[in-house]
């Protein structure tokens, strides 16, 4: 008997992970009238109350995500670390696993994905592979270079810069890889997808703009401000990349754009992305539309720009941690133009990523000052210490 098809009854959309991009990509879902199955290992997950197919379980455990993922059609991820074996023993069982385990696999580790650039031609930083911290003490005519975690690094957590010898004890003590520090002028990302019939799409090039001390975005604007010859290198190479991976999802590839107008790719995500959340206001199709369009193998959307966009995240102010309360909201909700996410994580955190605001304008100069407006007023603090 065939699967069933999206649109027809009985057929299940499966999501590893249930955080912010995971509530975004039921939002989409919902609009397709789509089952989707959600698991994650917080059971207040900001996506636990928003389908009756949540589960609590272990992604990371492969056991755990056999049992999840043959309940369903086709299986995708909101976040990349995730089992690949059990990934792989659901490819084996005729579950469509989109992003497949192998891209999953190459993404999950930088010491690979650093490889794959390598071996393909594709620029990147130039790096070493380090076992461990001796290894990069050894290094020290390196420097200035940044310290990667091969694994399970995310939002900065896994990423060091490293000046001077006196900073080497900084090195992670696991296996990563050594990059030159690039002195860059502009950070982009393109946001790809591809289906499964090959079809292709790129949003267009955004430029992120990084909070000084934690390698988090701080916010982002869209489209970015870049030669027009930079903006088709940046797409061709983020599609040379997806069609070289046959990615089956979408690919969101950060890179770096050079005082020369080259590019080199940082790293790159198969998934939704922090860099294409104000695709929801401001193109054609949002990214969580357009990741499922790709997962199931449906016509691609236009990723055309409507209007010009800015994103800024919601980060759980610094000295603040428990039950989250927002100060200014009722201040941003007045700016024309301004759409507010929250991601109903109930405690907040230092610098922990609790909601998005965006801005739209087609006006540059405005659409700068309601960026700073939003971050001046709008804040995420706990009641305890308020
Ligand atoms: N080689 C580099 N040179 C300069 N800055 C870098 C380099 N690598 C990373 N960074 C900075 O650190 C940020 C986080 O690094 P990244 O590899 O993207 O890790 P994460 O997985 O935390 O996003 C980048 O967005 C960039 O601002
Ligand atoms: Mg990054």
């Amino acid at each position: 008997m065939n699967a069933p098809r999206p649109f027809a009854p009985g057929f299940r959309l499966g999501v590893l992970g249930g955080g912010q991009l995971g509530r975004m990509l039921l939002q989409a879902a919902i609009d397709f009238n789509l089952e989707v199955a959600v698991m994650d290992p917080d059971p207040q997950a900001p996506c636990a109350s928003l389908t009756p197919l949540f589960r609590h379980g272990s992604i990371t455990d492969a056991q755990s995500v056999v049992e999840f993922g043959r309940q369903c059609h086709v299986l995708t991820i909101e976040i990349e670390n995730v089992s690949a074996e059990g990934l792989r023993a659901l490819e084996g069982m005729g579950v469509q696993v989109r992003p497949p385990a192998r891209v999953v696999e190459l993404i999950q580790d930088k010491r690979a994905q650093k490889q794959f650039y390598r071996d393909n031609g594709i620029p990147t930083a130039p790096f070493v592979l380090t076992r461990d911290r001796a290894e990069v003490e050894a290094l020290a005519h390196w420097l200035p270079a940044v310290h990667k975690l091969g694994r399970e690094g995310y939002d900065g957590r896994g990423v060091q810069i490293i000046r001077t010898p006196e900073q080497l004890h900084k090195a992670f003590d696991k296996p990563g890889l050594l990059e030159k520090l690039i002195d860059f002028k502009k950070e982009i990302s393109v946001i790809v997808a591809r289906n499964a019939s090959g079809q292709t799409q790129a949003f267009p090039a955004v430029e992120l703009v990084y909070h000084p001390e934690h390698n988090l975005v701080d916010y982002l604007v869209s489209p970015a401000a870049i030669e027009p010859a930079e903006e088709s290198a940046a797409h061709a190479l983020a599609l040379e990349i997806a069609q070289k991976i046959q990615l089956v999802g979408i690919l969101a590839v950060e890179m770096f754009l050079l005082h020369d107008g080259s590019l080199m790719v940082n790293e790159m995500a198969p998934r939704t992305h922090n860099s294409g959340h104000q695709s929801i206001e401001a193109n054609f199709s949002s990214q969580f539309e357009q990741h499922l369009r790709a997962v199931l193998d449906l016509p691609l959307a236009s990723t055309r720009e409507k209007i010009p966009s800015a994103m800024v995240n919601l980060l759980g102010q610094d000295g603040h941690s428990g039950p989250a309360r927002y100060l200014g909201m009722e201040e941003v909700l007045s700016i024309e133009g301004a759409s507010v996410h929250l991601y109903g994580k109930a405690n907040t955190k230092p610098f922990r990523k609790m909601g998005h605001v965006t801005v739209v304008d087609h006006d540059r100069g405005r659409l700068v000052e309601k960026i700073h407006q939003v971050k001046r007023c709008l804040r995420v603090v706990s009641q305890a210490q308020n």
